[in-house]
């Protein structure tokens, strides 16, 4: 793992969007996982800034996304379907067909995720963006979860229901499950952009750099991934010196 520590969250964010937009320049046709949540908000900020300003072109990325609540309609404001285009693919030129989300208003979710993973098999991953939940959950991969998961339907854990409660009107709006990509697919990645911030970030941060691998952390399966980069600012890695 490559740790950089930032001064701030939007340093962190400045220095993710590089990351970023490396990768695409580097390769046109770039198969991008991205995450949702409130950490990379600046980060997808600053790409819309830089496709504005012609600095990067994200016409030929193909796009997937890590989880979807389930069930959830793609129209509600907190469903991914939605974070996804307002903060990030209304705004650049990204071309539809190229954008994969898992349907949280699907009828069969095992078939929905046979057929996402089909698409993923042809589409390898370049880039995986992740965010860490407070308890070391990674996509929707909560305690517990399997490393050799591909993809699958999960229960939510009441402290992750908790935490993103904040969204929702009361805890109890919160979707009990989700669709999510498991850990074997993440670790597909060619390469892992991990981003965390702020003090609530900082024991899942030091579980997953410092404690041992083990699936009551799956943020901690990350240290055996040859090229995952993790941005940190230092509230969230002030338990690692
Ligand atoms: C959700 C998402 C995760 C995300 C996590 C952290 O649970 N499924 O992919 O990493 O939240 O979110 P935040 O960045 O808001 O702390």
């Amino acid at each position: 793992m490559k740790i950089h520590i930032t001064e701030n969250y939007n340093s962190m964010s400045e220095k993710a969007a590089s990351i970023i937009i490396k990768q695409i320049e580097s390769k046109p046709k770039s198969v991008i996982c991205f995450a949702t949540g409130t950490t990379p908000l600046e980060t997808y900020k600053l790409l819309i800034n830089a496709y504005k300003n012609k600095k990067v072109d994200f016409s030929k990325v193909v796009s997937f996304n890590l989880d979807e609540y389930y069930p959830i309609q793609k129209k509600d404001k907190n469903s991914y379907f939605y974070y996804m285009h307002k903060n990030l693919f209304d705004h650049i030129n990204i071309s539809d067909e190229n954008i994969n989300i898992l349907n949280g208003d699907c009828q069969d979710p095992e078939l929905e995720c046979l057929n996402h993973a089909k698409k993923i098999k042809k589409h390898p991953f370049d880039l995986v963006i992740l965010g860490i939940g407070s308890n070391g959950h990674i996509g929707f991969n909560e305690p517990g979860s399997s490393f050799e998961k591909r993809i699958g339907i999960v229960n939510l854990t009441s402290n992750t229901i908790k935490d993103n409660a904040r969204f929702f009107s009361s805890s109890s709006q919160v979707p009990k499950q989700a669709l999510s990509l498991g850990i074997k697919t993440i670790m597909s990645g060619k390469k892992i952009l991990v981003i965390a911030s702020g003090k609530k970030k900082t024991n899942a941060v030091k579980d997953m750099v410092k404690g041992k691998i083990n699936e009551k952390c799956p943020a901690s399966i990350l240290k055996k991934h040859k090229n995952c980069v993790l941005i940190l600012d230092k509230d969230a890695a002030s338990q690692l010196t």
